[in-house]
């Protein structure tokens, strides 16, 4: 386990980030810091990267620590390195496998780095006496409802992924948690986030892609999937103000925006328009890119509306913003 960063006051509010050194934690991180809290970043860097930590790195009220939040000693560690730091009184568990195919080729990676992640934090938590949870969840715990809209109380929830089977469970975990130990638990699902810095995804599927062959994109699936896209900006938004304005003790929030989504034809043809015109663009069969793919998904984002909140983007304009940064972060040399 490594540490950087700085030592700190005691009486400092401290907030430790699991999957620190991920997308969403980067766009997080300042968040927080401007709040005038101190942030401890836990990563074991299986896909995040210390780059995108680097301009936080002299800041005095940040830590970084290495672990493998999965493995009992150290997760308790971490959280011992973190209550150094200040008064540690919340935990945003943003750490999972975020590669869903590579779940459906080993189920032992969810269960590992989604699932078992959680349980162990729940359990450092418990030890450590900390009682705010804000868990990233994900629309993937619904399964394929089809066209219905996808409301917080839809039940029973059937996931048909071992990433979404892994998300479903670990929400369990933590409702039966605070039953005992915690305080307020707010399980967020996230639909498709999009922006930088990307560490997977559509778009950056996409531009990886036509950066190694300006020739072709192949697209997995027909196209014809459509699924709503935020862009991260607007996620951290929301998250910061349910997490102010939400009364529930365990709260489950829809996040996402208010329109029905945009397909994947038309992100490919965004992309290519971007960066290489004459790419032709080939499409597989079916609605499905990959197994545990849900297709389509409509988000009934009411909950999250009657707390005041609404996204300054809509799907389509989450998407080419994302696109355009993408861009700009696959650039040879790019400093990220
Ligand atoms: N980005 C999206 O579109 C999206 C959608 C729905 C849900 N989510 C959820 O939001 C959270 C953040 O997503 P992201 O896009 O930033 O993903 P990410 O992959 O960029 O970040 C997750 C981080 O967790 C770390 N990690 C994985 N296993 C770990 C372990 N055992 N110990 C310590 N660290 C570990 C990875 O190294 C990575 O840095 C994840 O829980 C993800 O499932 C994301």
């Amino acid at each position: 386990m490594i540490a950087s960063g700085s030592a700190a006051s005691t009486e400092a509010p401290v907030s430790l980030i699991t999957g620190g050194a991920g997308f969403v934690a980067a766009n997080l991180i300042p968040r927080l810091l401007n709040e005038g809290r101190r942030v401890v970043c836990v990563d074991n860097l299986s896909r995040g990267r210390l780059s995108y930590l680097d301009k936080h790195a002299t800041s005095l009220g940040f830590a970084f620590v290495r672990a493998d939040l999965s493995d009992r000693d150290e997760c308790v560690a971490a959280f011992g390195a973190a209550s150094l730091a200040g008064t540690l009184d919340e935990v945003w568990h943003l750490a999972a496998n975020s590669d869903i195919p590579a779940g459906v080729a080993d189920p032992d990676v969810d269960h590992k780095d989604t699932f078992r992640t959680t349980f162990e934090v729940l359990r450092a938590m418990r030890l450590h006496g900390v009682r705010t949870l804000h868990f990233a969840s994900s629309s993937a715990v619904y399964g394929d409802m089809g066209e219905l809209a996808l409301v917080e109380t839809a039940g029973p929830l059937l996931p048909i992924s071992n990433y979404g089977a892994m998300k479903l469970a670990s929400e369990a975990q933590i409702s039966a948690a605070s039953e005992t130990h915690l305080d307020r638990a707010h399980l967020f699902r996230f639909p498709n986030v999009v922006g930088v810095p990307a560490t997977h995804g559509v778009i950056v599927d996409f531009v990886r892609k036509l950066v190694e062959d300006p020739e072709r994109l192949a697209v997995l699936g027909n196209g014809s999937q459509r699924k709503a896209y935020l862009h991260v900006s607007d996620l951290v938004d929301a998250m910061l103000w349910i997490r102010s304005r939400a009364s529930q003790r365990r709260g489950v929030f829809n996040i996402g925006p208010v329109d029905d989504g945009v397909e994947v034809r038309w992100i490919a043809a965004k992309v290519v328009e971007a960066m290489a015109p004459n790419a032709r663009i080939e499409f597989g069969s079916g609605n499905r890119g990959w197994v545990g793919d849900v297709p389509r998904f409509r988000y009934d984002t009411r909950l999250v509306g009657s707390l005041g909140w609404k996204p300054r983007l809509d799907s389509a304009s989450a998407v080419l913003r994302a696109i355009a940064e993408v861009v700009e972060q696959e650039r040879p040399n790019a400093n990220v």
